[in-house]
């Protein structure tokens, strides 16, 4: 039996933005979570006689949101709801599961890489029967809905048990908890080599795994420890837990810091990667080596043919507009296209689906193919593997003869973050008003050549996204892009992204080398005028 709730319009998430994310206790709140759900079945048209894919990455408050997901779902005629046992199911096994069993979508409970406890962040987005985040008409969709929302549907069953593997009939819809690993596991085999990465670790090749208490430990383990052999305690943080055991889940130099500087130190293993609160980001290091995501991407790019899944050669590639432009010297290398779309992954999907790119990446530890419409921190760590054990070369190597090359883009990111939104909007408004004007101007001794807000033109569907992020590029081709965060829950950030292209890869320290460029950056925003500081909270 199911009740009616009454209920009334909430402000759920922004227009334009992929699923919802706000502090937990929020989510906690009565009827917050209903609210969002009900707007989202609404938005796609009901959810009656459909079947689902649904999971989370463990954080605080995903048991408790599943219950209410599947009884909201059964109470609203869905015919099956797919679960990852206990709940846990890492972004890129939503969306590999969402692809294999045909469902009409996902919903998938993360904040992604942000903290995760009682007093920080939850989240739920919904995925497409594609297997990629929603796109812009459904989220809108959601949107209207949550402006005009007054009644929800919830079944009154008890809880059901979401630890064993079994189907069971919840108020008429089945609830069918299976094994979270498995199926991405075997996806992971079909793509890669593992004979050979087996082999490579059977050698004495040494890796750490961080998984930030996050989803990624189980997969982890299971791919890297039981299926090719690396010896055990290569996975660290391996146990999902509720607060990620207070660790910010996120990938970078800054909250990875532990595993970086084992990474950088003396006895370091061979090789090193760490993944975010969901498992779709990844860092890669070697032996006291950074790759920057930037660069990861032209080099997966430059060895896919080494891959069992891409000896056909690439479609296409596609970066975000902030990502550095190390992936466009491969694609002309190769002579394939490389698009260039807004920041986030949901502006892949369509050149995805339309196979018009098999690799795409975002300079914010995202990287990604063809197998599934989400980016796969995974994935991306074994093809790194499977590149070394082909290669026989260390990481450094690899890294030191792509820049020679193809020369080198100097690549940062530098993030102003905890800002009052206030301020953040007057800067931007002050920068959008002078961008025409631009043109020929200098900053820090340094002629600009564009100055636009950046805009895409979708070349499979033909919809244009305005409002992407100001870009600049100076006539030595370097470049400062500067945009807003969209993912944040309180406050704004900052984000500038710093580029620098040097043919001739003369060996420079990053900062050192994009010092002109940042100092250009800050002259361009009026950053001390605006927000009184210069120096950012987290460099990548
Ligand atoms: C950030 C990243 C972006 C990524 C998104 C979701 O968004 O910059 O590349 O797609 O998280 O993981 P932002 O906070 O910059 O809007
Ligand atoms: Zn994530």
């Amino acid at each position: 039996m199911y009740k009616i709730v009454t209920t009334k319009p909430f402000e759920g998430q922004k227009p334009g933005t992929s699923g919802l994310r706000k502090k937990t206790k929020l989510f906690m709140s009565p009827h917050y979570l209903e609210n969002f759900i009900q707007s989202t079945f609404n938005a796609i048209g009901g959810v009656d006689g459909k079947r689902f894919v649904l999971g989370g990455d463990g954080r605080f408050f995903g048991v408790e949101a599943a219950q209410t997901i599947l009884k909201m779902a059964a109470a609203n005629g869905a015919k099956e709801v797919i679960l990852g046992q206990n709940a846990l199911l890492s972004t890129p096994a939503a969306s590999h599961l969402i692809r294999i069993n045909k469902t009409d979508g996902g919903i998938i409970m993360s904040a992604s890489h942000n903290p995760g406890g009682v007093e920080e962040d939850f989240g739920v987005k919904f995925n497409a029967e594609n297997g990629g985040p929603a796109n812009e008409s459904i989220t809108n969709r959601i949107f209207e809905q949550t402006k005009v929302l007054a009644e929800y549907r919830i079944s009154d069953a008890v809880d059901i048990e979401l630890s064993k593997i079994a189907k069971i009939n919840l108020d008429g819809m089945i609830v069918n908890v299976i094994d979270s690993v498995s199926d991405y596991a075997d996806l992971m085999a079909q793509i890669f080599d593992f004979t050979a990465i087996k082999r490579l670790f059977a050698s004495g090749f040494s890796m750490r795994f961080d998984a930030m208490n996050a989803i990624t430990g189980p997969y982890a383990k299971e791919i890297l420890e039981k299926r090719l052999g690396a010896s055990k305690g290569t996975v660290v943080h391996g146990a999902p837990l509720p607060d990620f055991g207070g660790m910010h889940p996120d990938p970078n130099p800054t909250w990875a810091h532990e595993f970086w500087d084992e990474l950088m130190s003396a006895d370091a293993p061979d090789f090193g990667a760490a993944s975010d609160g969901d498992g779709d980001r990844n860092m890669v290091l070697g032996k006291n080596t950074y790759i920057t995501p930037s660069d990861s991407l032209a080099i997966l790019t430059e060895h896919a043919l080494k891959i069992p899944a891409y000896t056909k050669g690439l479609n296409g590639v596609a970066r975000s507009m902030p990502t550095g432009s190390a992936v466009d010297h491969v694609a002309k290398s190769l002579g394939i296209e490389c698009y260039e779309t807004p920041t986030g992954w949901k502006f892949f999907g369509n050149l995805l689906d339309a196979g018009r790119v098999s690799l795409c990446g975002e300079e914010s530890f995202g990287t990604g193919s063809d197998h599934i419409r989400e980016k796969d921190g995974l994935w991306a760590v074994l093809f790194w593997l499977n590149i070394l054990a082909v290669s026989k070369k260390s990481v450094s190597e690899i890294l030191q003869e792509h820049w020679a090359r193809f020369g080198r883009t100097y690549f940062s990111r530098h993030d102003f973050e905890d800002l009052p939104s206030d301020k953040a909007d007057a800067m931007i408004a002050d920068l959008s008003s002078r961008m025409s004007g631009m043109k020929g101007a200098s900053l820090n001794d340094l002629i600009i050549k564009t100055a636009e807000e950046f805009s895409f033109l979708d070349p499979v569907d033909g919809t244009t996204s305005n409002n992407q992020g100001f870009r600049v590029i100076f006539e030595n081709d370097a470049r400062i892009v500067a945009r807003l965060s969209g993912t944040g829950t309180s406050d704004a950030t900052l984000r500038l992204y710093l580029e620098l292209y040097d043919k001739e890869n003369i060996k420079l320290d990053t900062q050192q080398a994009l010092e002109p460029i940042i100092l250009a950056a800050h002259e361009l925003l009026n950053l001390k005028k605006f927000i009184g500081k210069v120096r950012p909270d987290v460099i990548t």
